[in-house]
């Protein structure tokens, strides 16, 4: 194999200038936060954002088009740190064809991209077709040459692809040996395996059918190419790292986490995690905060998932002895390194900091009484089980959110009622919309009738927005004390003075 000393801002670079020569318009990466999509939360493909060119529900700029997409996928957080492939956040290259070419093409490319371009050995590679897909079958086998016996067929579970409804369809991905030392020496170990060693790269999606969420499927006008490598695993490949984290996408943050923790990264297993949770959950929430409609941590949808992260970064980084505000200075590298293939992060990076040190802040305060808390309950549970109501005393007092009780129950061999948490948080849920009516009092720290009539500002200040500039208008954050309001909000373009005295 070649190992060019190929980093990710190059691969990017070749990937999208090798489909650009192909005849494809080359768009930047859309936002992270679907639009008009309800079945997802956040965006987790390259082709995500592109389903109504897919349905052809919209013209696209052009049949063809190549991307590399901000993608957060967070199914997968309690592998975080233990396998080599798995990030909440990674970049997703991808060649689109929107009823322009099909099957061909895409597989002949796709190869061509891996083998001569980036210079992949082609007997390591393997690709998988779906099970009955003969016409795949017959390019890989008579055009490109691979031989039958390295073709395998997979059922719907593992190469049929879909996310969330709209456009999906059987696939073909390839797969690359990384050789023996990465395997998991099983008997039977081969590709479609679960270890490190034959890793995904590429996957081609024939995308001709659409789900309309409810298991119906239907053939869609067109045919179409979806296809996606992911870009810090192909470079974990091509650099023969031993996981994502050793590649050049992880070097900065990684020394940053070093310098500001006194300790060293590889210096043993729980270190090595910690290190790990805490460079993807950080690159993971500096790109939603950091996007043009960022959203800030809360307790639902995105800003759950938002908060999440950020909290199960602080618990690992209070293991680690971080220094208060760690978030920030990792947050601040991270920018830095990516400042250039994504403006949106130099753009929105007050807001970013903003955020971080609220939310570390809000979660610090309480994490080490927290952590008391908890070990007393682990110390106390029945049967090996702690309770619906305590687990959400945890969560209301402590914020510690249900899923890091779970984890933090697991390492002690304990299990969590999750659904007496549920029963517990409607029951409170109840209980505080009787109480509303408006005992309300501004913010969780500040309960002064003056921060309330502020509070209730922002939402008039926000609808005044509205109205005057349009539903553009995303909040991004307010800060509340007893003397001000300040209201920060992302919109396209510079406000007019008309339209500020407008919405004053
Ligand atoms: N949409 C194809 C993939 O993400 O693998």
């Amino acid at each position: 194999m070649s190992t060019k000393p190929y980093g990710v801002n190059e691969l990017r670079e070749m990937f999208l200038s090798f489909f650009e020569s192909k005849g494809h318009l080359r768009l930047p990466s859309f936002s992270l936060i679907p639009q008009n999509d309800a079945s997802l939360l956040l965006i987790n493909s390259g082709m995500a954002p592109m389903k109504p060119y897919f349905t052809g529900e919209v013209e696209p700029p052009r049949h063809r088009v190549c991307t590399c997409q901000k993608c957060i996928r967070t199914g997968d957080i309690e592998n975080i740190g233990k396998t080599a492939r798995h990030g909440t956040y990674f970049e997703m290259l991808g060649n689109f064809s929107f009823g322009d070419y099909f099957k061909r093409e895409a597989i002949h490319w796709s190869w061509e991209f891996l083998t001569e371009v980036v210079g992949l050995d082609k007997d390591r590679l393997y690709p998988s077709i779906y099970v009955d897909d003969d016409e795949a079958f017959d390019i890989w086998n008579k055009e490109v040459g691979v031989p039958a016996d390295r073709i395998f067929r997979f059922g719907k579970e593992d190469n049929f692809w879909e996310h969330g409804s709209g456009p999906c369809g059987p696939c073909s991905e390839i797969y690359y040996d990384r050789g023996e030392k990465y395997g998991c020496g099983k008997p039977g170990c081969t590709v479609g395996c679960d270890c490190d060693r034959y890793m995904e790269v590429w996957n081609n999606v024939f995308s001709q059918f659409n789900n309309d969420g409810q298991g119906n499927y239907t053939e869609l006008a067109h045919k179409n190419i979806d296809t996606g490598m992911g870009l810090e695993r192909t470079i974990c490949v091509l650099t023969g790292k031993k996981t994502v984290y050793e590649t050049d996408a992880f070097t900065d943050i990684l020394a940053k986490i070093a310098e500001l923790s006194g300790k060293e990264y590889g210096a043993d297993e729980e270190t090595t995690k910690a290190f790990r949770i805490i460079a993807d959950h950080m690159r993971t929430s500096t790109f939603i905060l950091g996007d043009d409609r960022g959203v800030s941590p809360s307790n639902t949808d995105q800003g759950y998932i938002l908060r999440r992260l950020i909290r199960r970064a602080v618990r690992y980084g209070m293991q680690l002895g971080m220094p208060d505000g760690f978030t920030c200075e990792i947050a601040k590298v991270i920018i830095n390194q990516y400042r250039n293939a994504y403006p949106e992060l130099e753009r929105n990076a007050a807001f970013v900091i903003d955020q971080l040190t609220l939310e570390e802040g809000r979660f610090a305060r309480t994490l080490k009484q927290g952590n008391k808390e908890f070990d007393k309950v682990a110390s106390r549970a029945a049967d090996g089980k702690i309770d619906g109501e305590t687990a959400f005393h945890l969560y209301d007092t402590y914020g510690f959110p249900i899923e890091m009780t779970v984890e933090l129950a697991k390492e002690r061999n304990l299990t969590v009622d999750t659904a007496g948490f549920e029963e517990a948080f409607r029951k409170h849920q109840e209980l505080s919309h009787q109480g509303a009516e408006q005992k309300f009092k501004g913010g969780l720290a500040d309960t002064s009738e003056e921060t309330a009539r502020l509070h209730t500002a922002t939402h008039l200040l926000h609808a005044a927005l509205r109205k005057v500039l349009g539903d553009e208008v995303a909040q991004k954050g307010s800060n509340i004390t007893a003397e001000r309001l300040r209201f920060d909000f992302s919109f396209g373009r510079k406000v007019t003075k008309d339209e500020l005295a407008q919405v004053e």
